[in-house]
């Protein structure tokens, strides 16, 4: 125990070292100090209720910024009448908050059997880290690889998601369902919704505006809001491994000819060059056949964007809620559009599905 203790410490150090801005950045340091600062009662904290009492309280995995444990997962819940549909929003919206005043019982537990509700769905704290370059993708890019009538023939189809934010269409491209358009925009979501802050109304929608506590709003200035979404920003994306294992270059050319690549896209570019994010932000159905979970205009239940696979081997377990401990079950748990490309992987080698895996924990 002692001595993966003492590994865990060397890699958090060295992380945070190469975190750190040399040139000297004061919004990047306080960005960085906001999103580790536990916020308390008197500041606003919940609404009353919350999920934790800062961001790096559940991004923090392997540095800060990045991703969290199971048991930090949050949960979204409505009715989608017994799984025969149509899903419709319980009153209050998804978002189940699982903290709650010192006066409710199993305050830390979620509430069972919340009125009108028949369907749950954990999501996972995902790793922020490099999604600044992923906020400079054009929208133009990312719309390019739908392909929303299969014209390929190939089983795999791939939808933006398409979001009306102050009267204009904008692409979404974070979050789990791709539900938020610009990293900024997650700054205010993520403060009402996982601590329970009020922020200023940019009319973009995103933000809390006013809650249940007696602190004024907005609880969160316009400058703190800006400071996170710069330190955001500003993180570089996480490092490639770089292996000379000809192994790495084996798994590479598998991870294309069975077909991985058709929706982890190695790069999309951008304006201040390409982005090897092993993703193509589409929404796709890989959940298995009969999934129950929340939908909303634009994203059914089991639709997911496809997630980015740099640093994927720092960010266990996978998948939207977790199920995956590890990559291999990552792969196993890929069924409906994925379906063929899940037995293309299940008909290789085992060496040839070894030599898969290393490329993935090179990324
Ligand atoms: C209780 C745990 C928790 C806390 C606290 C939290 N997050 Fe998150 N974060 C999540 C989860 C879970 C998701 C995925 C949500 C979804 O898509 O439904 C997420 C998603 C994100 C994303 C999008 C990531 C992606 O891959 O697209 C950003 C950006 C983000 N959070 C920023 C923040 C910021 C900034 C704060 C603090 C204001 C914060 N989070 C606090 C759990 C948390
Ligand atoms: C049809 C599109 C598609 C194909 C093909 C596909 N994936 Fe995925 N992949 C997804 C989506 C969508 C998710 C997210 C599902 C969820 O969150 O439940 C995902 C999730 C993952 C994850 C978990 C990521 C995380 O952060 O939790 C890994 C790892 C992964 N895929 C690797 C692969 C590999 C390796 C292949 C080839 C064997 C592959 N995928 C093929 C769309 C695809």
């Amino acid at each position: 125990m002692q001595f993966s203790h003492v590994a865990l410490g060397a890699v958090c150090v060295s992380f945070l070292f190469m975190q750190g801005q040399p040139g000297g950045d004061p919004q990047f340091d306080r960005g960085r100090a906001l999103f580790d600062k536990p916020f308390s009662l008197v500041e606003g904290l919940g609404a009353p209720e919350m999920n934790a009492d800062s961001c790096r309280g559940c991004h923090h995995d392997p540095g800060i910024g990045g991703a969290g444990a199971l048991e930090l997962n949050v949960s979204r819940f409505g009715n989608d009448n017994g799984g025969l549909g149509p899903f419709t929003n319980v009153p209050g919206g998804q978002g189940l908050s699982k903290l709650f005043p010192p006066s409710v019982h199993g305050r830390e537990e979620y509430p069972t059997g919340v009125a009108g509700a028949d369907v749950f769905e954990q999501r996972q704290t995902p790793s922020v880290i490099g999604h600044g370059a992923i906020d400079q993708i054009p929208a133009a890019v990312i719309v390019a690889n739908e392909d929303v009538n299969d014209a390929n023939g190939d089983g795999i189809f791939g939808v933006a998601r398409r979001l009306i934010v102050a009267s204009n269409m904008e692409i979404g491209r974070f979050g789990w369902k791709a539900q938020v358009p610009r990293l900024a925009d997650f700054v205010n979501d993520a403060m009402f919704g996982e601590l329970g802050l009020t922020t200023p109304d940019n009319g973009r929608g995103f933000a809390g505006l006013d809650d249940a506590d007696n602190v004024a709003d907005p609880e969160v200035t316009q400058a703190q809001v800006d400071d996170i979404a710069h330190f955001m920003a500003m993180l570089p994306p996480p490092p490639r491994g770089g292996s000379i294992d000809p192994k790495v270059t084996e798994g590479l050319k598998t991870f294309h000819s069975i077909g991985c690549a058709k929706c982890h896209t190695p790069s999309l570019s951008s304006p201040t060059g390409p982005v090897p994010l092993f993703s193509n932000l589409l929404l796709h159905n890989v959940m298995p056949v009969g999934f129950r979970g929340m939908s909303e205009p634009g994203a059914d239940a089991g639709f997911f964007r496809t997630p980015p696979l740099w640093g994927i081997k720092g960010t266990a377990p996978y998948m939207h809620d977790g199920r995956a401990e590890d990559l291999r079950g990552a792969i196993m748990a890929h069924f409906s559009e994925a379906e063929a490309v899940r037995v293309n992987y299940e008909n290789l080698k085992t060496s040839e599905q070894d030599a898969l895996i290393l490329f993935l924990e090179d990324l």
